[in-house]
């Protein structure tokens, strides 16, 4: 049986995050969310808290019956030799995540070689998606709601609404 695990801050979960998601669960047997407490690439705090984050993954990820979601904090490999997956799956987008990605999987190789680590390609009309970009645009009231599931497009009117109060 073969579990992959597919970690990241989803601050919140886009549909560019479900659609690799759901494309890896056609893949593996299980596959499991892993919503890091850390803070983002760029050290900045999350809009969301580590609760909030899990619960708005597992409402859209609902319908896949061989997905989970869960929280972790402390080094990726410790969490996948818990929960016992061979393998980490990551989305990649447009060029600018390479050297990111690259540096994150080599490490993650020199600290345990035994996890493979795969990317899958988001569809062109996803490539330049990102959770950052959503915030923002949901931020300056445009228009965001196609860009995440429904529970999340909630999510984000309500924390620009105790924002603006
Ligand atoms: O959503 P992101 O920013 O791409 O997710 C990054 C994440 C959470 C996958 C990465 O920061 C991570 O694995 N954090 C856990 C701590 C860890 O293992 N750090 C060393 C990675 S080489």
């Amino acid at each position: 049986m073969t579990k992959a695990i597919i970690p990241g801050t989803f601050d919140p979960i886009t549909e560019g995050h479900r659609d690799v998601i759901t494309r890896a669960s056609q893949l593996f047997d299980e596959v499991i969310v892993a919503v890091a407490s850390s803070k983002n690439k760029r050290g900045v705090g999350t809009l969301f808290t580590l609760d909030e984050r899990v619960d708005l993954a597992r409402e859209t990820l609902n319908d896949l019956p061989n997905v989970s979601v869960q929280p972790f904090t402390g080094l990726l490999v410790d969490f996948a030799h818990e929960v016992d997956a061979q393998v980490i799956v990551k989305g990649l987008r447009a060029i600018t995540d390479f050297e990111y990605e690259f540096q994150m999987t080599a490490m993650n190789y020199e600290l345990e070689q035994a996890l493979e680590t795969l990317f899958i390609m988001s569809p062109p009309k996803y490539m330049y998606l990102s959770s950052s970009i959503v915030k923002e645009i949901a931020a300056l009231q445009g228009a965001f709601e196609t860009f995440v599931s429904p529970c999340v497009a909630e999510a984000l009117k309500q924390k620009n609404a105790e924002r603006d109060e």
